[in-house]
This record gives structure tokens, sequence and C-alpha cells, in this order.
């Protein structure tokens, strides 16, 4: 029963690390892991809150039947049809053949479309309660976090909220699994990360969910991914408001591209000259290194952002480009932009990012430095003049800090 963990009142946690997967979405970096987590809430009837990822069906079971013995299971609740949270369905429903499986409409047309399941269905909607006992299981829905058929299920005896991906994080849980049971700082990283990732094109519905959500009792926020929230709940729902509003901190993140250590050079200028005017938070990445993963994130975290390119085959450096175009898909919006680069015999570069700026609405802080070649006195001077305007602009945002 080691591993049998309630968070409170019958209300366990049945998480699963997954430390093989490399790319979450065959697509975003788990260089730390994931943890999928389910939800079992055991009173007169048994409710189980989403699966897991499909190549963890042996461990989740046994984890079930740790708990609940040969025990029936009433309820399937799917808050999410992703198959990282859906990939135990098929499973369960062979076990439990009586099960009742609780979705919305659109949940059992994913049902159908991923599993091709079409018996066991409970359909609810909006403000719906299924009772177990003493534990009262409310639904409320949350269309887009992250998919159009993601809901909250919220339990009322214990005022556990389970929320689905929202509030989830990269980062499996090793060892500790609430809140105040783990150094939280790696967690937020991995949670912006995340965010920006997974989420945010959907910012927009976060707000109205996080709306809905107000005046709502919660004294356990469980993600299917990440850190239980216990003891910072308040804390993290105003974090994750800010995200939703594209709220930033003072700080700028510097992304080049570069062929040959021309671009580059200029993004160390810039970035001495944004230290000499006192900013802190400075970050450079090299678009050809860093994932966009983690580009993404950091973009997320910080106002100031300045892109680099050098130009190539006419246009812009395709690293940057390919950032440029996942930033116009994510819709990120009010951070302050400079752009600069080189070039050997066109402008292309710093002109493509240009034309992207404008489509954007950011605020270009000032005239873009180019340089034909490695930067030289009137590129360099362009450069400072840059980090200056940048620098300016964030200490008026940002007085106090
Ligand atoms: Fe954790 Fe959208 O799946």
């Amino acid at each position: 029963m080691y591993n049998s963990i309630q968070l409170n009142d019958n209300i366990y946690w049945l998480g699963v690390n997954d430390r093989k997967t490399h790319l979450f979405e065959n697509l975003w970096p788990l260089d730390n892991g994931v943890s999928y987590n389910s939800y079992l809430v055991v009173d007169e009837k048994v409710a189980l809150i989403d699966t897991v990822e499909k190549s963890k069906i042996d461990e989740f079971l046994s984890r079930i039947e740790e708990i609940i013995g040969k025990r029936k299971i009433d309820y399937l609740i799917i808050n999410h049809m992703e198959p990282d949270h859906s990939g135990g369905i098929k499973e369960i429903l062979k076990l439990h053949p009586d099960i009742k499986i609780v979705g919305n409409k659109m949940t059992f047309v994913l049902l159908t479309g991923l599993y091709n399941i079409t018996t066991n269905h409970l359909l609810i909607a909006e403000g719906d309660t299924i009772s177990l006992g003493e534990h009262q299981l409310q639904f409320f829905m949350t269309p887009w976090l992250h998919w159009p058929e993601t809901m909250m299920t919220y339990e009322q005896h214990t005022k556990v909220l389970f929320t689905g991906d929202a509030f989830g994080s990269f980062g499996t849980l090793n060892g500790g699994i609430f809140d105040d049971e783990l150094n939280m700082n790696f967690y937020i990283d991995e949670m912006r990360r995340y965010y920006s990732n997974i989420v945010a094109k959907y910012s927009k519905m976060v707000v109205k969910a996080m709306e809905k959500l107000q005046g709502l009792e919660i004294k356990f926020l469980a993600s299917t991914h990440g850190p239980i929230w216990r003891s910072h709940i308040d804390w993290v729902l105003k974090l994750y408001t800010s995200w939703a509003s594209y709220q930033a901190e003072k700080g700028v993140v510097i992304v080049f591209g570069s062929m040959y250590g021309n671009t580059e050079q200029m993004a160390d200028i810039i970035a001495r000259r944004l230290s000499e005017k006192g900013i802190r938070d400075i970050k450079i990445y090299d678009a050809s290194r860093r994932h966009l993963s983690y580009l993404l994130s950091e973009i997320w975290h910080y106002k100031g952002l300045i892109l680099g390119s050098s130009a190539y085959n006419g246009g812009v450096f395709p690293p940057i480009e390919n950032l440029t175009r996942k930033l116009e898909d994510i819709e990120i919006k009010d951070r302050l932009l400079g752009t600069f680069g080189s070039s050997g015999w066109n402008k292309a570069g710093v002109k493509g990012l240009n034309k992207w700026a404008e489509e954007m609405k950011w605020e270009l802080v000032a005239t873009s430095p180019e340089t034909k070649g490695a930067p030289e006195k009137n590129s360099i001077e362009q450069c400072i003049q840059m980090a200056d305007a940048m620098a300016e602009r964030l200490h008026e945002l940002y007085p106090e800090i």
C-alpha cells in the first residue's frame, strides 16, 4: 500500500511517472519525464477520474487493485480525451463491463473516434452532479483546456477540483506529490513550459475557466500532470491567470539564428548593454540549438524579446522563422520587441522579421541594427541604442524592480 497516497478522505492519487518517452505529443522534449495523474474516489460507489497513457496500464491497474481489491468501479469520469489520459479506457472497460463512462457530448464524439467505444456512455452537462455516497461529483465545462471536450470535476465534500491539463506540468514526481513537498522552482519552470507549449493557444478560454472557478472553495487542485496543489492554491490560480492574460516579468530573451557568428556577436553586444542599463534577467539562446519548447517558455516568462536573424536564401534564418510562425500560432500578445541581424548581400533576415513584427502588432522599441558581415561601428552603435530603448521601456513598465 506504499503507493496509495490519499489526498483527503478516500480520494487517492494514482499517478505514474513516464521516464521513457522522449517527446510529449511526439513534439515536446521530456528531458525530465512527465507524470500522468489519475484519481480514485472510494465511497458507496467508486469513481475513477481519468486514466493514464497506455504504456503505463499495468502499473496503473495494480495501483487500483491495491486500493479497492476486486471491487468494481462504478464510474469513469473523463475530464480529457487526449490519449495520455484516455489510454487506459479500453482496459478499464474490459475489467469493469458495467462501468458508466461519464462525459459531455464532445467527449463521446472523441471516445467513438479514438477507441470506437459506443456503449456505457453517461452524458452530463454543466453543473450536473453524481452522488457516490458522501462524495458528490459536480462537473464544469472548460472547453479548450486543452481540447474541445475538456471539463473539470469538483468533489463537493472534500473540495478537490480535478482540473485535467490545467495547472499541469512537465517533469516526473520524484517522491514529492504535493506542492509543499517539492522544490517548486523546478515545477514552475516546467509548468510554464507546459502552459506555453500545450495550453497557451487557448489563453482566452483559460481566462473564462478561471472566472468560472471564482467563488468555488478549493482545497486541492489535482491536475493530470505534475504536483497536486494544496498549500499555495490562491498563488497558483493567480499565476495561471497572469499567464493567460499575457503578463510577463521584467527581463529580456534574446534569440538569434547565426550561420557564421556575426549575428551572435550582435546578441552579445545587446546583452552587455542591457546589463549595463540595469536589466538583470537576460537570456540568450541560439535557435539552432535550443528546442522551440524552451524558447516559447522563456518568451512567455519575460516582457522583452529581441530576435536576431542572419539572411538565409532571401529570407529569415529557418529556426528563427519557425519560432516566429509558432509565436503567431499561439497568439502571444504584449511583448516589447527588438530585431537585428547580419547579411552578406541582401537584408532579407531583418526585413522578414520586421514584416512579421508588423503582423504581430508588437511594439518595436528601436530601429533594427543590421550589418553586412561582421558588426561594424554603425551597427554596434545601433545595437547599443536598441538595448538602451528596451531597458528604458522595461524600467518604465516595472519601476519598482
Ligand atoms: Fe495531458 Fe491534453 O493531455
